[in-house]
């Protein structure tokens, strides 16, 4: 008996997704560097469906059926490149390589430019969802070559999550895009992340509501069109009392927080591309700012607040206050949307890739961290799935909006959220509590609709220092203004 999938890299996302597989029929071959973690998987859950033990990496590779189809689960980086090293010799032309791992997509493209020319297909695929995701159903964004999708993509639309029927798994694109759309996902899932967190610090510092109040709040957010994974988990944290203290939990928590680096990858690629995509960079730098613990108690004894006392808003005004942080959260919320998407556009450009919004949208509807009901709305703005990449019924690409924010009902609901966006920003501003996504995603929408941007006064200080010329917005050309001469204007 040959196995359908052979998996290595036995940590809990691997093993996870290998029992995926297994409870969906699949038989598995499995192998893990030391050999006690596959022993371990079988003998805590060998009865989810049919695993074949190995010893090797080479037992591994014989004891799979061809096409040959390996999944790496390792860490990211030089690990894969290791496991792929090892692979390669062992494999036939027609073979498929799968790293499942959070790599970065530029190590992707290397990668599967290397395979192609041994006549094997690797493809990165970004898997979204956790633990928990990875064993009952993740969202899965495959890259590499259309053709490998033939082979391995009907095991991994079997074993990933469905959204009314549909996997959460389509073929994305070409080399890296499957890596690059899932980093975007993570960039967004950074900024969703954030606003929750902002939200929640102005409902407690401005508003005076405590976190087990709280708790009902964003439970009670959860029925609206705020409704996703990151609310509905928010209340069980912030509803959570600490066993030992009898404190919140979230007061308990060192309050650094944490990245592995897909934020940073999303950041650094959207100054890259020239993507606008400040709402997600900000959360990138929170976290960073959260983390210099020494300079923030400096700060705290050095730095002036310069606000005056503003006033918690009372019993009715609070509740009008809670609506307007949430709207507030919302129109922030779809700005990192509309970002994240953007940047989706200007990698297409950049790299060749032929994404589709709908379909990338579409994906995320359920199984990832960022699963929430305004997605299938978000999917429905760019004209639903993309058939070609998926035997479901769709509708074509055709029509999309050039930004998610002039979606009909986007521009709608940002219009109507606006007056209370304004005042969340301004009333932060006043009592000093950061809101750096909530603002600057409100300065992205006011820098779009703006008729008139400050570039024109950069544009003049560039070229008073440095000549960099400017274009003219009466006429046709590149101009510079002699400026330490007569002043008068030339055609550069
Ligand atoms: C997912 C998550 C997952 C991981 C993040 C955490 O989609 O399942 O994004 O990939 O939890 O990478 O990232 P940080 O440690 O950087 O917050």
């Amino acid at each position: 008996m040959k196995a359908d999938i052979g998996v290595t890299g036995l940590a809990v996302m691997g093993a996870n997704l290998a029992r995926n597989f297994a409870r969906n029929g699949y038989t598995v071959a499995l192998h893990n560097r030391s050999r006690a973690r596959t022993d371990a998987l079988v003998a805590e859950h060998g009865n989810e469906g049919t695993f074949i033990p190995t010893e090797t990496l080479t037992q591994l590779v014989e004891n799979l059926a061809v096409p040959r189809r390996v999944l790496i689960m390792v860490k990211a980086g030089q690990p894969v490149d290791d496991v792929i090293d090892q692979l390669v010799p062992m494999l036939a032309p027609g073979d498929i390589v799968i790293d499942a791992g959070n790599s970065h997509y530029e190590d992707t493209r290397r990668r599967e430019a290397a395979l192609a020319a041994k006549d094997l297909h690797f493809v990165g695929i970004g898997v979204s969802g956790g633990e928990e995701g990875a064993l009952n159903g993740p969202a899965i964004m495959p890259g590499g070559p259309k053709e490998s999708y033939e082979a391995l993509g009907p095991l991994l639309e079997d074993i990933s999550a469905h959204y009314e029927g549909d996997p959460c798994c389509a073929w994305i694109g070409t080399d890296g895009a499957g890596h690059f759309v899932k980093m975007v996902h993570n960039g967004i899932e950074y900024a969703d992340m954030q606003v929750i967190g902002e939200a929640y610090d102005l409902l407690r510092s401005v508003g005076g509501i405590e976190p087990a109040d709280q708790a009902g709040i964003f439970r009670s957010w959860n029925s609206t069109d705020l409704a996703s994974y990151l609310i509905e988990i928010t209340a069980e944290v912030l509803g959570h009392v600490d066993a030992q203290t009898g404190k919140p939990l979230v007061d308990v928590i060192v309050d650094q927080a944490g990245q592995k680096g897909t934020g940073r990858w999303t950041a650094i690629s959207g100054l890259d591309l020239g993507s606008p995509i400040g709402a997600i960079a900000e959360s990138v730098f929170a976290r960073s700012l959260s983390s210099q613990s020494e300079i923030r108690a400096t700060a705290q004894q050095m730095l002036a607040a310069g606000t005056g006392s503003v006033p918690a808003p009372q019993d009715a005004d609070r509740d009008a206050f809670v609506e307007d942080v949430r709207l507030a959260l919302y129109a922030s919320k779809l700005v990192s949307y509309a970002q994240g998407l953007d940047m989706l556009t200007a990698a297409a450009a950049e790299y060749g890739w032929s994404l589709d919004l709908g379909t990338i949208a579409s994906l995320w509807r359920d199984g990832c961290i960022i699963r929430a009901d305004l997605l299938d709305v978000i999917m429905k703005a760019f004209g639903g799935r993309d058939t070609s990449r998926h035997p479901e019924p769709g509708t074509t690409a055709e029509g999309q909006p050039s930004n998610l924010l002039f979606a009909p009902e986007f521009r709608d609901a940002i219009a109507a959220a606006l007056p209370a966006w304004r005042r969340v920003v301004a009333t932060a501003v006043a009592a000093g509590v950061p809101v750096p996504v909530f603002s600057s995603a409100l300065s992205y929408y006011d820098g779009l609709r703006r008729d008139r941007l400050p570039a024109a006064l950069t544009q003049g200080l560039r070229d008073y220092f440095g000549a960099h010329t400017y274009r003219r917005a009466d006429r046709e050309g590149t101009f510079h203004t002699l400026w330490s001469g007569d002043r008068s204007e030339i055609e550069a």
